[in-house]
């Protein structure tokens, strides 16, 4: 009896101690494994008297039971200890600041671009890319500039080499289309563009879109119907626009046109310069030359044509007072256009 007692006593603190599953296993296996405790009280049975067997038998029962619970309790206890554990080790702090990589934006001037892109050819214009190094001829004299033209004094070009420079406009991109292509022709050619102009509304390289239409019967009216859905897309629909006489080598009449500001409605403020007026394109119709420069009649086929500075309208959209702003990619600056 007193053996019973001791083994209840130490199993039972050896139990409490236990502090893994593996442990708990090994004390087990000392209990009740083939030669643990209780089985060799078990089969130590044999040897008590007859008589006192019954009790006997009980209380080694009541030990093996007792203990049994007593393990049972700790693997419950081991187990929800190791629920508590991963819960806390695979938890996730909402709270703490997340340490995410910041996505970049596409450049203003590339998205207004796209935007231009997408109005135009969603009227049916196609998206023509044309090189940005050119030769003098598709810059310059099919756009009906001779050599010795004072309109070159216009666009101060970077020369690469002898005839070869870098297109002083996306005009050039007329000539490529109409060379290859026969009319009807609706096109837009956005691209860079090559200057030597440098101070705060002019960067040496900037950005420009061209628009030609080739069809017959094309008119002036034509041009501004275009020009007036255009600009009503871009600066909001209460927009007009107005033509001014002006003079290009390549269309004949040429015009200026200016678009209503969309800041003060035509009142006058400091994004029109008080005129309630903003200037944003040439353009004309097509002059006979160019056409017959490209093998095109101009007794039979009309067209009209237009060039607008991507990066001057996205400094008027977006108040951007120094065209050098777009070029630096100082990231405070750009992402304000997100
Ligand atoms: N190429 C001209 C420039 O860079 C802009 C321009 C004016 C384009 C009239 C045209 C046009 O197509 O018809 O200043």
């Amino acid at each position: 009896m007193e053996n019973l007692k001791e083994i209840l006593t130490e199993y039972t603190e050896k139990i409490d101690a236990v502090i893994s599953e593996r442990e708990l296993a090994e004390v087990k296996a000392t209990l009740f494994g083939k030669s643990g405790a209780i089985t060799e009280l078990m089969k130590n049975l044999k040897n008590v008297p007859p008589e006192q067997k019954p009790q006997v038998g009980k209380q080694i029962n009541d030990l093996r039971v007792a203990l049994n619970t007593l393990c049972d309790g700790k693997e419950k206890d081991l187990h929800r200890l190791a629920i508590e554990r991963s819960i806390n080790e695979e938890a996730i702090d909402l709270s703490i600041d997340g340490n995410f990589k910041r996505i970049g934006t596409l450049h203003p001037v590339n998205q207004i671009k796209n935007k231009l892109v997408d109005y135009f050819v969603g009227n049916g214009y196609i998206a023509y890319d044309s090189p940005e190094i050119e030769t003098d001829y598709y810059n310059f004299q099919a756009l009906n500039i001779p050599l010795d033209h004072p309109a070159r004094d216009m666009q101060d070009t970077f020369f690469v080499s002898d005839g070869i420079l870098l297109r002083s406009q996306t005009s050039s991109g007329q000539i490529r289309l109409m060379e290859k292509h026969k009319p009807p022709l609706k096109m837009i050619c956005p691209g860079r563009v090559f200057r030597a102009d440098d101070d705060s509304t002019h960067s040496p390289v900037f950005h420009q879109m061209e628009g030609l239409v080739i069809d017959k019967n094309v008119t002036l009216c034509d041009l501004k119907g275009t020009l007036e859905g255009f600009a009503k897309f871009i600066f909001g629909t209460q927009t007009e626009i107005r033509f001014r006489p002006s003079y290009f080598p390549f269309t004949e009449p040429s015009v200026e046109v200016d678009v209503s500001c969309f800041n003060c409605h035509g009142k006058g403020c400091r994004v029109c310069k008080n005129t309630g007026w903003i200037e944003i394109l040439g353009a004309g119709m097509v002059n006979r030359r160019v056409l017959e420069n490209c093998g095109i009649d101009p007794d039979e086929y009309r067209g009209f044509a237009f060039g607008m500075g991507l990066d001057r309208i996205t400094m008027i959209l977006c108040a951007i007072n120094d065209i050098k702003l777009l070029w630096e990619n100082d990231v405070r600056f750009l992402k304000q256009f997100d």
